[in-house]
């Protein structure tokens, strides 16, 4: 999938990021902030400049108040899974739950990264993020960031405006109470012969690792963004419909009662998709389609253009609603 930019830079300093923002062709160009580009889908070259974020220090600082919790001051450009194995390295609870996210700590916030029934909101202290037009620095609080599902006020009203430098994560020492809630997470437990009075937070991340490794593409083997859609949440009442036509249907309740969250993955598979493949010819493999483990991911095995798989997604999208009167809506990011 060749896709090229104008212009590359990179920055490893709030100050390097500062001094590029001023530059006249950066100033001037439309500019695409990436991270590690793992939940990013390229359809066409980009005219403008991609500033790449390789601010990567870290620092844990215990909070003078209460020696149980530590905040983790981290880079945008660190790896997501390098905090959270250096977290557990530290004793340190919190993200045991989201190990193994590809992508940056830097972008984690943009939409609020969630996975095994925790959020990336939950941990949140706050983010410090530059203003492309004016280069100055400014904290964000968790309320201010306006968290939802897979969603915060960097995907809207401040697109394209802010790049994160630091993220401020609060993690817990001594913790004994984890969330082991989520799908097959206790399965995996006792798989592993993990007793419940044993149980630490690297526990927690090593069944949470193998569970992902079971379903989901590794990006650096198969091209992959991950989930592609979000799951649809609709009315109470168009879940009932839905329930009444197709008895199986899986719905989550949401709080506060009038929502129901449907699995994408679920009305993917029922519409036929789960492990399709196209492209290629009738002597080469075909080059994309629907992940055979996990209908809510689309795959390019090798040499399919953006294009081509965003022109899969928009057949699925159409499929579902002709299917189930349902509007998936992408999680991914297409440019
Ligand atoms: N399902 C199917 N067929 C499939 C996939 C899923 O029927 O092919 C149904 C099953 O009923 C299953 C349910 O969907 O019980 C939930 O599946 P899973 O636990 O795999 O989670 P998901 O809702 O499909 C979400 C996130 C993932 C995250 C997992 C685990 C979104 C869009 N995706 O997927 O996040 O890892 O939960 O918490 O919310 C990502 O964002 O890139 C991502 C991978």
């Amino acid at each position: 999938m060749d896709v090229r930019a104008r212009w590359f830079a990179r920055f490893k300093s709030v100050a390097a990021l500062r001094t590029l923002l001023r530059e006249p062709v950066v100033a001037r160009a439309e500019k695409l902030i990436l991270g590690g580009g793992s939940n990013l889908l390229l359809t066409q070259d980009f005219a403008g400049v991609v500033l790449k974020n390789e601010i990567t220090d870290l620092l844990f600082l215990p909070e003078p108040t209460d020696r149980n919790i530590v905040i983790a001051h981290v880079g945008g450009g660190v790896g997501w899974h390098e905090l959270v194995e250096k977290s557990l390295a530290q004793e340190l609870s919190g993200l045991e739950n989201l190990s193994l996210i590809p992508g940056t700590v830097g972008a984690a916030p943009l939409q609020n990264i969630g996975a095994y029934g925790v959020e990336l909101r939950e941990v949140f202290a706050y983010l410090d993020a530059v203003e492309i037009a004016t280069g100055r620095e400014r904290r964000f609080t968790a309320q201010e960031c306006r968290f939802g599902y897979r969603e915060s006020i960097f995907k809207n009203e401040l697109r394209g405006q802010y790049v994160v430098v630091y993220v401020g994560l609060r993690l817990h020492r001594n913790v004994t109470t984890f969330r082991t809630d989520y799908g097959d997470i206790r399965q995996q437990l006792t798989t592993m012969g993990v007793a419940d009075e044993a149980l630490s937070a690297r526990h927690i991340s090593a069944a949470v690792v193998q569970i992902r490794r079971l379903k989901l593409p590794d990006p650096a083997e198969i091209g992959n963004a991950g989930s592609f859609f979000k799951n649809p949440e609709i009315s109470v009442s168009q879940f009932e419909a839905l329930k009444a036509r197709f008895p199986a249907v899986p719905g989550y309740l949401l709080a506060g009662g009038e929502r129901v969250k449907v699995p994408a993955g679920w009305l993917i598979e029922q519409a036929g998709w789960k492990g399709h493949r196209r492209g290629g010819s009738a002597d080469s493999p075909a080059t994309h389609g629907v992940h055979n483990r996990q209908a809510l991911v689309l795959v390019n095995h090798g040499g399919a253009q953006g294009a081509e798989v965003w022109a899969l997604a928009q057949e699925i999208i159409a499929s579902v609603e002709e299917k189930f009167g349902v509007v998936l809506t992408p999680e991914v990011n297409v440019l």
